[in-house]
């Protein structure tokens, strides 16, 4: 039996003042979700901070990216056992906008995706095609082999502290959310390719979506067979928007 998750994914948004309101909305209103898990994934500079506003919540934190590295001489990048020591639980890993605005590639985020493992964190797998390509009819090629290059690396195995997260970028921040029809498609492919390699792994992994999702469409989105709950952009810097979103994972 799968639980959902929702998690707030931040991006470069946030204030100290912003993010204390925020959290304060969030946690007055947790008691309304009882079964889904809830994270949040701060811009890291917050991550203390939100970690000691979190306490005794069961509000979860995540980072948004993680060093494929863990020490040396990787000026500008965070690593895994620093996450760790923070609190923070998740570490997104190729989120479309790592991919596409800071050129990681494949093998790059399957990197990020072992350092998340052996330091402790789960990651949450970001994959997902292009506009051009789901015109193009090669989504599942697409998505199938950003999943390949994790598979490859780490093993199916490892997929059984990971969640993954569908976001077809052309729904990320463009408020053109895919279908619960199209999205389910793409989650089934997902978990149909997860479990020709280890049906147990496939049946209890999270295959979050994300993309565009708000409190209006996040009910029938959740409903779908494969679809365990979602990574919220835009809707998840407003608590009651965000706690509508939880709500309707519950
Ligand atoms: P939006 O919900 O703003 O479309 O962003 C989705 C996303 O990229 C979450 O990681």
């Amino acid at each position: 039996m799968r639980t959902k998750l929702v998690a707030g994914n931040w991006k470069l948004n946030g204030s100290l003042d912003s993010i204390r309101g925020l959290i304060g909305g969030i946690k007055a209103g947790m008691d309304s979700v009882s079964q889904a898990g809830v994270a949040v994934c701060p811009p890291a500079i917050f991550i203390p901070e939100v970690a000691a506003l979190v306490e005794g919540s069961r509000i979860a934190i995540g980072s948004q990216n993680i060093c494929e590295q863990d020490s040396g001489a990787y000026t500008g990048e965070i690593s895994g056992s620093m996450l760790n020591e923070f609190g923070c639980s998740y570490a997104i890993v190729g989120h479309s906008e790592r991919r596409s605005l800071y050129g990681e590639s494949d093998d790059m985020v399957a990197a990020r995706f072992a350092a998340a493992r052996r330091n402790g964190l789960k990651p949450i797998l970001c994959v997902g095609e292009l506009l051009e390509e789901r015109e193009g009819g090669i989504t599942e090629q697409v998505v199938g082999r950003q999943l390949d290059a994790v598979i490859n690396l780490e093993g199916i195995d490892a997929f059984a502290d990971a969640v993954i997260a569908y976001e077809p970028v052309w729904a990320i921040g463009t408020g053109k959310t895919a279908s619960p029809e199209q999205a389910q498609e793409v989650h089934r492919f997902i978990r149909g390719k997860m479990s020709a390699l280890n049906a147990t792994i496939a049946e209890n992994l999270v295959i979050q979506y994300g993309g565009s999702v708000n409190g209006s469409n996040a009910k029938e989105l959740f409903g779908m067979p494969d679809i365990d709950g979602g990574l919220i952009g835009g809707a998840a810097l407003q608590a009651e928007g965000f706690l509508a979103i939880c709500q309707a994972a519950d």
